[in-house]
């Protein structure tokens, strides 16, 4: 069944000269009929610069709303409009402008896992793979808001030795890993390198041996000769790692619940190959914005591209929220 679906999508592909690109977090079905998988950023960078017609993002909206706003005159569609994002959900535009009013001074440095509003409201976006980059590039003299993921910006602030006013968001699935279980997994595991996303709590934190994005955490099993990795992210990610090393052994950090499924993204897990079959059939659901708030939300996404690709910016000055 799913080799004729991979086939069909296969085909729809070349007929409508579109491209997929997938998350780490998608099924491993929907990673292999993929053209390009990786993190947020990595398919950032892929959307804008892609030359199809039609570019399929099997991930959630928020991803393929900024390949939207950096690649506007393509089509982009996702399999399904319902994936969002608990951070997404959590920060909703007229509160996070509000927020940004109490603190006219400072630069809004957004993380990617938010609406294409809340980007136009903000003065830089960052991923876990930048954000160092792009936090160490803005005057010490400015006081930084981050949002909406306050584990990352706590971590981020702790790391850059950096103050940064907070914004209380979470990723309800990074939330759900238990500290007092990991402690007791370790226990039996003492060869095992931890390793953890920075949407996860603080307490989970402290014991990893290395803290990053989908892509660094896939780089540390690929490249670490260790043998045994614990791994306090999505499950979806176990799939290149078992790729990368086979001979591994790949343990899921535990949740406080033994016997749910937590850490599967309940957005992410939306997808499946028969919706993205149906969208490349009938170019649906696209994902639009206007003008207006494209072009506003471009702004902040563009000095992320340009920092990263150590291009010079300015900052603006007080906040003044845009008309949307
Ligand atoms: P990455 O940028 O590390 O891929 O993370 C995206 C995300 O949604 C993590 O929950
Ligand atoms: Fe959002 Fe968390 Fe899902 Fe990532 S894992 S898309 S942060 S809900």
């Amino acid at each position: 069944m799913s080799y004729d679906l991979a086939a069909d999508i296969q085909k729809l592909k070349a007929e409508k000269n579109a491209v997929i690109l997938a998350h780490f977090y998608e099924d491993g079905e929907i990673q292999d009929i993929a053209d390009h998988v990786g993190d947020s950023f990595f398919l950032a960078k892929m959307g804008q610069k892609s030359n199809a017609d039609v570019i399929l993002l099997a991930g959630v909206v928020f991803m393929a709303e900024s390949v939207k706003i950096l690649n506007p005159t393509k089509k982009v569609l996702v399999p399904d409009l319902e994936a969002s994002c608990s951070l997404v959900k959590g920060a909703p535009y007229e509160e996070y402008k509000a927020w940004r009013e109490k603190h006219p001074d400072g630069i809004a440095v957004t993380y990617i896992n938010s609406s294409a509003e809340v980007k136009a409201i903000s003065d830089v976006i960052v991923t876990s793979s930048n954000a160092e980059q792009i936090i160490n590039a803005i005057p010490k003299d400015r006081p930084i808001l981050f949002g909406p993921d306050a584990n990352l910006g706590r971590y981020l602030a702790r790391e850059l030795k950096r103050d940064m006013i907070l914004w209380p968001g979470s990723c309800e699935v990074h939330m759900l890993f238990s500290a007092r279980r990991l402690h007791e997994l370790i226990q039996k595991h003492p060869d095992a390198v931890v390793i953890a996303h920075p949407e996860c709590d603080e307490n989970v934190l402290q014991y990893a041996t290395v803290i990053g994005s989908t892509s660094r955490l896939l780089d540390e099993v690929k490249n670490n000769p260790a043998k045994k990795f614990i791994v306090a992210t999505e499950t979806g990610i176990f799939h290149q790692m078992k790729k990368v090393r086979p001979e591994a052994e790949i343990i899921q950090a535990p949740s406080e619940d033994e016997t749910c499924e937590c850490n599967n993204c309940p957005y992410m897990k939306l997808n499946s190959l028969q919706k993205i079959k149906l969208a490349l059939q009938t170019l649906k659901p696209e994902v639009t914005l206007s003008d207006a708030l494209r072009k506003k939300a471009q702004v902040s996404l563009d000095r992320m591209m340009d920092i990263t690709s150590n291009q010079p910016v300015t900052w603006p000055g007080r906040f003044v929220a845009p008309e949307l």
